[in-house]
């Protein structure tokens, strides 16, 4: 019976020491779920679905319900993964956490997504720093159901595979995209920007930060712009980028990125907070309450 996860080491990275699990794909452990960690998933889910009404995009909340999530008990992997093979082909793997970099793009790129499979403890519900659960499965996905967004998912573990082949800083520019659209994406509806991304859904604070506070900018989406601007680990974002459709994403990712990488070699990184001239801006922030330094 297994009750916590398998950690192995920690890694000194250019994000600080992070924690390296087994790489391998286990059956999710449903039955040894205690109370407490179906508890955390209902205080969890509730509070992010109230929160998410009119904040976040509407295929987002339509697909938990298409997949039938709710507050009553943590999914299944494999109740999701009998949707997700009727509609987008797509696969819930069961680790233990973070995966080394190629692995992960190797899963993405075979249409497999990792999901940490232990949940945060009750001491944790505001914050934890690395994906557990309720991030990957409430936050990931549902966007999974949406066919488009699906394919891009698929093309980032590609190019990542690709990438890391390249240069680490490839990787680095490849990450950035990652960053400001699979985890803290918004886009722009007729009913006004919504949240899509991850890392926003599954916070309480961003969720409501990201899109009504005075302080962050809101910039229309551009793939090099965003490949160049450094992003924040450890503090709500500086700079939010708006897409108009999923379409505009894989658009965006579908030529090939090696005279990009190229280009970006040699060119300086933008700050997490800057807004350039070349900017569609929504917002331009405040700046209220930013760190001055620490932009990775
Ligand atoms: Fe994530």
């Amino acid at each position: 019976m297994q009750t916590v996860a398998e950690r192995v080491e920690h890694q000194l990275t250019d994000k600080g020491y992070v924690p390296v699990y087994t790489t391998r794909v286990i059956e999710q452990p449903w039955d040894t779920y205690t109370a407490t960690d179906h508890e955390t998933w209902a205080t969890l889910f509730k509070r992010q679905r109230e929160l998410l009404v009119g904040r976040a995009a509407n295929e987002f909340v339509e697909n938990q319900e298409r997949f039938g999530m709710s507050a009553d008990v943590i999914p299944k992997f494999s109740d999701l993964n009998r949707v997700l093979a009727e509609t987008t082909g797509w696969e819930l793997i069961a680790v233990e956490g973070l995966l080394p970099e190629l692995t992960f793009f190797e899963h993405l790129a075979n249409r497999r997504f990792p999901v940490t499979w232990w949940i945060r403890k009750p001491e944790q519900l505001d914050y934890l720093s690395e994906p557990d659960l309720f991030h990957d499965l409430f936050g990931h996905v549902p966007l999974l159901l949406n066919p488009v967004f699906a394919d891009y998912m698929q093309a980032y573990g590609a190019g990542g595979v690709k990438a890391a082949a390249i240069a680490p800083e490839a990787l680095a520019n490849l990450t950035r995209l990652y960053w400001y659209t699979v985890e803290f994406g918004l886009i722009n509806t007729p009913e006004g920007l919504r949240i899509y991304g991850a890392g926003i859904v599954s916070s309480k604070g961003e969720s409501i930060y990201s899109l009504e506070a005075d302080a962050p900018n809101r910039i229309g989406f551009d793939l090099e712009r965003v490949m160049r601007t450094r992003y924040r680990i450890d503090t709500y974002q500086k700079t939010y980028f708006v897409i108009d459709s999923y379409e505009q994403l894989i658009e965006a990712t579908r030529p090939d990125f090696t005279p990009l990488y190229a280009r970006l070699a040699d060119a300086a990184s933008h700050p997490a907070g800057n807004v350039l001239d070349s900017d569609t801006v929504y917002q331009r922030g405040t700046g209220e309450g930013w760190l001055s330094d620490g932009d990775v």
